[in-house]
């Protein structure tokens, strides 16, 4: 019959036997509270691949990483209480017992690679206050410095998603949480989404603030001598912005 393929002209997930299938790396979860890997499906492996290729264009690897940083928003949405919800269905008399999410949130970005990022939030979150923080190294004393913040007045009142792509050694994120917490934003109410994190930048996180959810798509092996992750995708901002 036509309907019954050849085992190699099948479809769908059983395409092929189990010992053709393609391996590819995915993820180390370290048993962190408060680390969320996302699932480590086909498509985030195929997304990250094409990320993490260096003879990917800017077009793809916006695109792509636009993808990715969907499902992250999505699962950090998730962490977020929401209330019981009925609504009439059209269908007559029918009613079903939903959920609504009745809280504020807003966006802050780390200025400039965390701007990409904001994309995906609007798209998840019509009409989403968004906030942007600067921190950059000091020349003299190469410690983070914070240049420049422009933040939503009632932010104490909301749950904040922390926007930075690449959590490396956590630097620049670990200060843009002391800035929300000096505007009095509860630290469990505050959740960091990042593309792809070291180990190190997530142990610093946990270290000096467990509360704070980290969302991640997937975490590296470690930094090299330049604090760049690997084997990472490069300098995010670059690739998405200008190269
Ligand atoms: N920022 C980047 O863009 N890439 C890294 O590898 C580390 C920090």
């Amino acid at each position: 019959s036509p309907l019954i393929r050849a085992p190699s002209q099948q479809l769908g997930p059983d395409y092929r036997p189990t010992e053709e299938k393609p391996t590819a790396t995915v993820s180390t979860a370290p048993k962190i509270n408060n680390l969320h890997i996302l699932n480590q499906s086909p498509q985030l492996i195929a997304l990250l691949t094409m990320i993490r290729d260096k003879h990917t264009g800017r077009a793809d690897f916006i695109f792509h990483s636009n993808r990715i940083s969907r499902l992250l928003v999505e699962e950090a949405l998730n962490h977020l209480p929401v209330l019981p919800h009925n609504v009439h269905t059209p269908v007559a008399g029918r009613t079903y017992a939903g959920v609504k999410f009745e809280g504020k949130i807003c966006g802050v970005s780390i200025m400039r690679a965390g701007e990409a990022m904001e994309q995906a939030l609007r798209e998840c979150c019509r009409s989403v206050r968004i906030g942007k923080i600067l921190i950059q190294r000091d020349e003299e004393t190469s410690m983070p410095r914070l240049f420049y913040d422009k933040l939503p007045e009632d932010i104490k009142e909301r749950w904040v998603l922390l926007l930075d792509p690449m959590l490396a050694t956590g630097g620049s994120a670990l200060m843009a949480v002391d800035v929300l917490r000096s505007k009095g934003v509860p630290e469990d109410h505050i959740l960091f989404l990042n593309l792809i994190a070291s180990p190190e930048g997530v142990q610093n996180f946990a270290d000096k603030f467990p509360k704070v959810r980290v969302v991640t798509a997937f975490v590296d092996e470690g930094l090299n001598d330049k604090n760049y992750i690997v084997p990472g995708l490069g300098d995010f901002g670059d690739r998405f912005f200008t190269l």
